[in-house]
């Protein structure tokens, strides 16, 4: 744990560019644990990351500890981002036009439990409203509870997120395939919305 103080800025664009790096191995350490077991690619990380930085009326929350990047949030109106997500939504009877969407929240552990986590949903909710969208939605993967790779008492975001005001939304489902740790190959993962109307 540590006690250095917590800044955050919500970014946009060429403000992103350097940052790039730094982003792309947050998302790479905090990924690689349970559940995600996110096997990363530099490369390939820079690459999302850079669409993410281009995109009309995308956003990254970044909260630095000592002037280092210790964490990250993203967002962007939905209809600027993945064709499967719109899909899902559209099939749902939801118009992704209506809606933004938070892509990923990262946080090293040590800096974990002060309220980082609460603050990238606040600024990416002002970022929402800012850009006149009244509804938010974010996914995360669904594990098998049972999975022998699931560390000895990890407590799931469930509780964290309704806290939030989001609601699970099991029947809206995403697929994205990725390497697993120790993989050779991408295997498919199915992710599940959780969806909040903001005041
Ligand atoms: C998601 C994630 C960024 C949240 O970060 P976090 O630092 O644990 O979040 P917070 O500290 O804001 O919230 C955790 C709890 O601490 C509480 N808290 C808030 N301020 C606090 C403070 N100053 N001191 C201690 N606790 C505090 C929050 O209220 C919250 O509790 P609550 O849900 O009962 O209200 C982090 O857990 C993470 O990186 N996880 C791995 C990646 C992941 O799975 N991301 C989500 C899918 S993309």
């Amino acid at each position: 744990m540590s006690d250095a103080p917590l800044t955050f800025e919500t970014l946009a664009g060429a403000a992103l560019h350097p940052l790039l790096p730094d982003l792309a191995r947050l998302r790479i350490v905090v990924f690689r644990d349970w559940p995600y077991l996110y096997e990363g690619d530099e490369a390939y990380e820079r690459g999302y990351l850079r669409a993410y930085a281009d995109a009309p009326g995308a956003a990254v929350v970044v909260c630095r500890a000592r002037g280092e990047v210790v964490g990250a949030a993203t967002c962007e109106p939905m209809v600027q981002g993945h064709a499967p997500v719109q899909a899902a939504f559209r099939a749902a009877g939801l118009d992704p036009a209506g809606f933004c969407y938070f892509g990923e929240s990262v946080l090293l552990r040590p800096y974990r439990g002060r309220g980082a986590g609460v603050r990238f949903f606040e600024a990416r909710e002002a970022h929402a409203r800012s850009l006149g969208l009244r509804r938010t939605a974010f996914c995360a993967v669904l594990r098998d509870p049972a999975d022998p790779r699931r560390p000895a008492g990890h407590v799931p975001l469930d509780g964290f997120w309704r806290r939030r005001g989001y609601a699970p939304r099991p029947d809206l489902t995403v697929g994205f395939s990725w390497k697993e740790v120790g993989a050779t190959e991408e295997t498919p993962h199915l992710l599940s919305f959780w969806l909040k109307d903001l005041a």
